[in-house]
């Protein structure tokens, strides 16, 4: 056993994952418990049945907007009905017993009407009749308001059947792919994103629509610039991160990968301090006004794309096969996972919804069995049980049937 491996398995005996979960309403489940052991845990049943609503439930614990970036209103369960009319349930909730080592913690979240004349800010307008929706996330007992501190307590990885496109299509699917693996390492990340996005939105909007005075522009894009910067370093480090570890311990079974950044501000920093970085940006998005006005897309962060190579043919992801594209991806997963035990001290939660599909017999089972010997707790679906006998007598079997849980 190598090193890594022997200092990995240490560390992964301080267990860490969910308990207990509990969702209520939530897309076709009314009401689900799960006593849930840190190990694997096989979700089985027939299509439609509710296994990926299980994985998307769990990813809710984590900041954003799950594993289906779904919209919050869609996932109110639809109550089964004759009736045209729209028979969904007034809101949902997930809660969770999560431990850590000799931590637990409990943690829940939830879309709530909220009642916009209950609210100082619309206090007083005498409509109390508008009624607009939250969520809201409550740690031990607690509300917090930043979703971003939910990954000081939980830390999820996921891998679903439209990321087998991953390496396919535009780049906006990577860069949040990419954003969240940095998230793990750094749940300062989220918060800038979401900063970002919001800034640059407001930015765009006021630019088309011609209503931005030089002050108020000149702000922004001083603090776009700064966030921008910071993002695009974090980026950086996360790349390099896992291009050492895979350089360094390499799987025997699925493929080395090399991963590269391509992005107008990561690239500046290959041979620019950040200071002389963010100076070109703040004049860069100045430069760029005129583009939003005549309706085109600007460069920066926003636009980072993420490549992966097949290191040892060098060949472009996006030209390798499905099968290989998912080992690809596999790999990355991997890495992710070892780097974030190794740095944090404690296992990522995995979501596996459908992973084995496009992997040959070969990987399948190398799979089930690193995942055996990370001792973390990986949620893995599939509509074939029999595909699973290797973990027989270490994974936790469920299976579900229209909503509910039948052994
Ligand atoms: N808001 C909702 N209310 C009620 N049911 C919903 C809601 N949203 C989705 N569903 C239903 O939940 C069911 C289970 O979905 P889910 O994606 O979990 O299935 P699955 O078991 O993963 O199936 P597959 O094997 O096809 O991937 C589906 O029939 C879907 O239509
Ligand atoms: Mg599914």
């Amino acid at each position: 056993m190598s090193a890594i491996n022997a200092k990995l398995q240490e560390i992964t005996t301080e267990k860490s994952g969910v308990t207990r979960l509990t969702l209520t309403d939530f897309r076709n489940y009314e009401k689900l418990r799960i006593n849930a052991k840190i190990a694997p845990i096989v979700i089985t049943g027939a299509n439609g049945s509710g296994k990926t609503n299980i994985l998307e439930a769990i990813s809710f614990l984590t900041p954003g907007r799950g594993l289906r970036s779904a919209k919050l209103s869609d996932i109110k369960r639809i109550r089964e009905t004759e009736n045209a009319i729209d028979m969904a349930c007034e809101g949902w909730s997930v809660a969770a017993d999560i431990l850590r080592g000799n931590e637990e913690h409990k943690i829940g979240t939830a879309l709530q009407k909220v009642n916009k004349a209950e609210t100082s800010e619309y206090f007083n307008t005498g409509d109390d009749m508008r009624v607009y929706e939250r969520r809201i996330i409550q740690i031990n007992g607690q509300k917090v308001n930043q979703q971003a501190e939910l990954g000081k307590y939980i830390s999820a990885i996921w891998v679903t059947p439209q990321m087998d496109r991953l390496f396919l299509g535009g780049p906006q699917p990577r860069r949040s792919f990419l954003d969240r693996l940095v998230y793990a390492f750094d749940i300062e990340h989220a918060k800038r994103t979401a900063n970002f996005e919001h800034l640059y939105r407001q930015w765009f909007q006021m630019l088309k629509n011609g209503l931005a005075d030089k002050y108020w522009l000149q702000s922004v894009e001083a603090e776009m610039a700064a966030l921008g910067v910071a993002i695009a370093a974090a980026r950086r480090e996360l790349i390099a991160r896992l291009n050492t570890f895979i350089l360094h311990e390499p799987d025997d079974v699925f493929p080395d990968v090399r991963l590269e950044l391509d992005g107008l501000i990561e690239k500046m920093l290959d041979s620019e301090s950040a200071l002389t970085t963010e100076d070109f940006y703040v004049e860069h998005l100045a430069k760029q006004r005129s583009f939003v006005r005549q309706n085109e897309s600007v460069d920066g962060i926003n636009r980072t794309d993420f490549k992966v190579f097949y290191k040892k043919k060098n060949m472009p992801a996006e030209l390798c096969s499905t099968g290989e594209q998912k080992a690809l991806l596999v790999s990355i997963i991997l890495a992710q996972t070892k780097c974030q035990i190794l740095d944090k001290g404690f296992a990522p939660i995995l979501l596996l919804d459908e992973v084995t599909t496009h992997l040959d017999d070969i990987k399948r089972d190398a799979l089930l069995e690193k995942i055996r010997q990370l001792n973390l707790q990986a949620w893995i679906t599939s509509t074939e049980a029999q595909n699973f006998s290797l973990l027989q007598n270490d994974a936790q079997f469920l299976q579900v049937d229209n909503g509910k849980i039948i052994f």
